[in-house]
């Protein structure tokens, strides 16, 4: 007998494709989710983590790992997507650029596009590029997350300290926060909450 679960459970999780650029990207017709946050924060390992797969998304310690929108189909009825990280200082300046446009395009543009997971490392205090990038997305109306990563590594004390001072920063722009996630990829923290999240809204889906 299989074990009973109360939350949507991923029975598949499908590869589709890498693209460039819009005109690449699968048909808007499923309900889809994105992975935002700096190089390195966790956004593949956090996918790899939803899906309970070692190595769909590629992951690496070394920032930039990712470099296009990556699609993957999950339960064929909705869509997770990797996307290259902002912020990062090594990758070449006119590269950069490249990502940001291609990442904002998509993020204002993508009409199946339900939710944005901005992605912020647990470790650290409000990061002023994280902050930047979620006004732009509030000031683009398009709906986002928070997630908190990488808790298994992040002292206690540390750790409350950064998300009251995150939330502190974002009261200060907005009346109302979004739902904050606590996750580890490494100990599946926040993993059933976040699969409840998305179900949730995939009901909500309208084509
Ligand atoms: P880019 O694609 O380069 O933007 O990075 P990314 O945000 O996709 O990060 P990725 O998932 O590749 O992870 C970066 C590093 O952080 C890897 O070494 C992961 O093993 C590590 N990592 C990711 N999530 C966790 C976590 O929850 N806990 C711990 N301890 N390490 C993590
Ligand atoms: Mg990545």
């Amino acid at each position: 007998m299989g074990k009973i679960t109360e939350f949507m459970e991923i029975q598949t999780a499908n590869f589709v494709k890498s693209s460039k650029s819009m005109k690449d990207l699968p048909a808007p017709d499923l309900p889809e989710y994105a992975f935002v946050g700096r190089s390195n924060v966790g956004k593949s390992s956090l996918i790899n983590c939803l899906c309970q797969r070692k190595s769909l998304a590629k992951t690496s310690g070394t920032p930039g790992k990712t470099q296009l929108i990556n699609h993957f189909l999950i339960n064929n009825s909705w869509y997770l997507v990797d996307l290259p990280g902002y912020g990062y200082a090594k990758v070449s300046k006119q590269k950069r650029k490249g990502f940001t446009s291609m990442i904002s395009n998509y993020l204002c543009l993508r009409q199946n596009l339900m939710n944005v997971f901005v992605l912020v490392d647990s470790r650290l205090s409000p990061q002023r590029i994280d902050l930047e990038f979620m006004h732009f997305l509030g000031e683009e109306g398009i709906p986002f997350s928070i997630v908190l990563t990488k808790t298994d590594k992040a002292k206690k004390q540390a750790f409350a300290q950064n998300l009251l001072a995150l939330q502190e920063a974002l009261y200060q722009q907005w009346e109302e926060l979004p739902p904050i996630f606590e996750t580890s990829a490494v100990k599946k923290t926040g993993r059933e909450e976040l699969l409840t999240y998305i179900d949730q809204a995939n009901a909500l889906f309208k084509k």
